[in-house]
């Protein structure tokens, strides 16, 4: 299947708010699109809906073929097709790396401990990890703890990886070790929708890019060199500004 995710019409607000308007969204297989947008345009609650973590208001989000329906126990089996990324990792404090990485593979997968112990090992290995499987998420630095919260999306083998400004809460000499992980993701076929404000990152890694603002997509485009050197709509030249590149 090419579409792994197709979003038509969806509407979503908070009470009287609207967050999103009639957004239509649709991601290929291999493909990484990049959201970027002002702070509160719908970014984040955007890609809660996608794996049914938030109710809608009308419209059809459908994920590898299955409608994305909150009501629905098909839920839990689309929730391990889409592996998702935070901006804060919750990983367990009082459970190993090894072992917040295995636990969901462990527990909703069902596979065997060595089988999920080993491509935890081997996963840990390409983010750069290897030494630190039997450590507490206490001891690792904000980017390291970032780099286990990618492998535990991973080890599940999602079809569709979902990240939420995941470097926004790094100190910035940390933000580079992560982003490269995610560029090797790229790199190797995975299919992404990545959320983030780091500009000079989405311009490398984005084989399209969407512009939302105030809850509607304003601007989408795969000439991803264009958008950046000269954005077609005054909204998308306007939030540009605000960055400065180096
Ligand atoms: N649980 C909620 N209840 C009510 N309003 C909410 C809730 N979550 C988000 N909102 C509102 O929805 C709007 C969009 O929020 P969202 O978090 O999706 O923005 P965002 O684009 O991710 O912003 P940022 O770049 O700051 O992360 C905001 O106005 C926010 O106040
Ligand atoms: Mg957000």
């Amino acid at each position: 299947m090419n579409e792994l995710i197709k979003v038509d019409h969806l509407h979503k607000s908070y009470d009287q708010n609207t967050v999103l308007r009639d957004i239509n969204l649709t991601i290929n297989k291999g493909e990484v699109v990049v959201i970027i947008g002002p702070s509160g345009c719908g970014k984040s609650t955007f890609l809660r809906c996608l794996n049914g973590l938030e109710t809608i208001d009308s419209g059809h989000i459908e994920v590898c073929g299955h409608e994305v329906n909150t009501t629905s126990k098909e839920i839990y089996k689309i929730r391990q097709k889409v592996g998702m990324v935070f901006q804060s990792y919750d990983l367990f404090p009082h459970k190993t790396v090894i072992e917040n990485i295995i636990l969901a593979p462990l527990k909703v997968q069902k596979r065997n401990r060595a089988d999920a112990e080993k491509e935890a090992i081997e996963l840990l290995a390409k983010v750069g990890l290897s030494d630190k499987k039997d450590y507490y998420p206490r001891q690792l630095s904000g980017g390291q703890k970032q780099r286990v919260a990618i492998v535990r999306a991973l080890i599940m083998h999602p079809d569709v990886l979902l990240f939420d400004e995941v470097t926004a809460a790094l100190d910035p000499e940390m933000v580079h070790e992560v982003l490269q992980t995610m560029l090797e993701l790229a790199k190797n076929g995975s299919t992404m929708l990545i959320v983030t404000h780091e500009m000079a990152f989405a311009r490398a890694v984005a084989d399209r890019i969407v512009f939302f603002d105030k809850g509607d997509i304003v601007e989408e485009t795969g000439d991803v060199k264009a958008f950046f050197d000269a954005p077609k709509t005054e909204r998308a030249k306007n939030f540009l500004k605000t960055f400065t590149y180096d």
